[in-house]
């Protein structure tokens, strides 16, 4: 009964907001209004926090594109939503320009120069989780700021500065708490204390709790924005702030050295590219992150052996969520076992693209709709052969951590498409805050594999692919993916920008992203009511179902039941944002209606 009241309190308040979500205009949030769907010609903006929505939709209404309200969205986030915002973490950013080029930014972090393959294992060769997670030794060297300063040159209008600004309003004027903000932080205080010697802004004093309306200031952070609005990434990655991160490494026995830092590079990488044809008979062309992100190869995995299935099928079924849970579950199943096995960072390992996203490959991996038994994932692997990667025994344990990572995205009224996936990894990251520069710092190191075949916080397990080595990326799953409409013309087809969609959401992000597209493409849903539906995952192991608590319907999960799956219920599974592009060229949001996010348009 303890247990069962506050899941009922946590199921209702979910289903209150998402309903209110679907049919009020906005739900007001302490001092916050915010717009779960919104509509506009000129620009549209969905992002995790309504301040930084704002920040988005003011850039854009100042003449800004859609690239310098990302930028600015993304420094405001690191002030606002430090659980996952960040410039002391990474992230990927898709972008297809008004004339129709598409383009991918990685600047996920790396492992510092000093790290080892077995930097997180005992004397008997067991991974030391918390070494991973915690503290100085989980820290990846940060990508953001770089990755802002790439995005400006390539593609930015307004100055460097202006972009900044809004951010260091907020962190030097403070700015009011949601209730979300101030439970997470009041949440992870006695980790924050643990890490940190100093008094960090994250930790209220003499053990008061966070309270919505609460004022959050972050001087320290401001100074440290200022310099990089100065001096740019150098600002960072060079001089005082880059010194006050290599002194706090120092201090807590982390691995980040000056030369770490000063040798950081973001990488322009080709996109995963690839048509689904939905049943409706519309060709989409789906844009998505490559590796050093599973994302991509991920969505085009599933979608690639979902397409092999008649339409017919898919049309009969339409509203047989058992047949749909089963193609899903199933294609992710296969989709997840290969991730395990082959990627990883395409600069240290070679991944064999071409082979995963073949599509007689993707058909003989899934030849048919599945019906009846569940499949058993022990009895399924990666299927191109040449296993290296041995599963270890604990390889099935649960996700651990959910409010991790962040997306915001933004159309302007040019066409241009901005669709950003960033994270410190875990909630508030390693917890550990530098002293003098107020910067968060990643825990990204946990999604390397500690010691392949054994689970991440994620619960997902990796090979060889992606061991730690010195500089090497880790493996996410992070999928901001963008989305053309193929229109027949004389030349044979138009690409015509159709949505935006990303989330967060560890190793759920994938299906998360899937789900929506299906929801937008195949059920005809409006952005709002696709972020907002619930949703489920698989990932080969835990060979589980993960469930949000009213997604698989009681009678739907006896019939899962009796096909041998088994169900995990879960509060939330990720944070959706999507913008849709119509054919008249309206822009619609939809922001998630499981956290603080909120859709403006103009
Ligand atoms: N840290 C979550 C991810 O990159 O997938």
């Amino acid at each position: 009964m303890d247990e069962f009241l506050p899941k009922m309190k946590n199921l209702l308040s979910l289903l209150c907001i998402i309903i209110s979500a679907l049919f009020l205009p906005y739900v007001t949030y302490g001092q916050y209004e915010v717009s779960k769907s919104a509509s506009g010609q000129h620009g549209m903006v969905v992002s995790p926090h309504p301040l930084a929505t704002k920040v988005g939709l003011e850039i854009l209404k100042g003449g800004g594109n859609a690239y310098d309200a990302g930028i600015a969205i993304e420094f405001a986030l690191a002030v606002c939503f430090p659980v996952a915002g960040n410039i002391g973490g990474g992230g990927f950013g898709l972008y297809r320009t008004s004339a129709g080029e598409v383009l991918s930014l990685d600047y996920r972090e790396r492992a510092p120069s000093q790290a080892s393959t077995k930097m997180y294992l005992d004397a008997k060769g067991q991974v030391m989780d918390s070494l991973s997670r915690l503290g100085a030794l989980a820290v990846g060297v940060p990508g953001t700021v770089k990755g802002m300063e790439q995005l400006h040159r390539k593609l930015g209008k307004l100055p460097w500065a202006t972009l900044l600004q809004p951010a260091i309003n907020l962190a030097s004027d403070g700015f009011a708490l949601t209730v979300i903000d101030s439970d997470l932080m009041f949440n992870h205080a006695q980790k924050f204390k643990q890490v940190n010697a100093w008094p960090t802004p994250f930790v209220k004093q003499q053990g008061r709790r966070w309270r919505m309306g609460d004022t959050l200031k972050q001087p320290m952070l401001a100074k440290t924005l200022r310099t990089i609005q100065e001096n740019g990434s150098a600002g960072f990655y060079e001089g005082w702030v880059a010194a006050s991160i290599v002194t706090e490494m120092k201090r807590h026995n982390g691995l980040i050295s000056t030369e770490d830092l000063k040798s950081y590079k973001a990488i322009w990488r080709d996109p995963i590219k690839f048509d689904y044809q939905a049943p409706t008979d519309t060709t989409y062309r789906i844009y998505s992150m490559a590796p050093p992100s599973s994302g991509g190869i991920i969505l085009n995995q599933v979608l690639g052996m979902l397409n092999h299935i008649p339409k017919s099928d898919w049309l009969a079924n339409k509203d047989n969520h058992l047949w749909r849970i089963q193609q899903l579950v199933e294609t992710e199943r296969l989709a997840y076992a290969d991730r395990s096995e082959y990627l990883g960072d395409p600069d240290f390992f070679q991944i064999p693209v071409r082979q995963l996203l073949d599509k007689s490959y993707l058909k003989s991996r899934f030849a048919h709709a599945h019906v009846g038994p569940a499949i058993n994932s022990l009895k399924v692997g990666p299927g191109l052969g040449n296993h290296k990667m041995v599963r270890q025994p604990n390889a099935g344990s649960q996700p651990k951590e959910h409010d991790e990572t962040t997306h915001y995205t933004v159309v302007d009224g040019q066409g241009n498409a901005l669709c950003t996936t960033t994270t410190l990894n875990g909630a508030f990251g390693s917890k550990l805050v530098v002293e003098g520069s107020g910067i968060l710092l990643n825990n990204e190191m946990d999604d390397f594999s500690a010691n392949p075949g054994s689970p991440n916080s994620y619960g997902l397990i990796g090979g060889v692919a992606n061991a730690i080595e010195p500089r090497k990326r880790m493996l996410s799953s992070m999928s901001p993916t963008i989305i053309t409409r193929l229109v027949p013309s004389p030349k044979g087809s138009t690409e015509m920008l159709a949505f935006t969609v990303g989330t967060p959401g560890g190793s759920t992000i994938p299906t998360s992203v899937l789900q929506v597209i299906l929801g937008l493409t195949v059920d005809g849903l409006s952005p709002a009511e696709a972020v907002a539906k619930p949703r489920y995952h698989h990932q080969w192991f835990p060979d589980q179902i993960l469930s949000e608590y009213n997604s698989i319907i009681p009678e739907r999960a006896t019939e899962l039941g009796k096909l041998g799956y088994t169900i995990k219920l879960i509060e939330k599974i990720g944070r959706v944002e999507a913008i849709k592009v119509s054919e008249g060229g309206l822009l619609i949001g939809g922001a998630d209606p499981r956290g603080d996010d909120s859709a403006a348009g103009y």
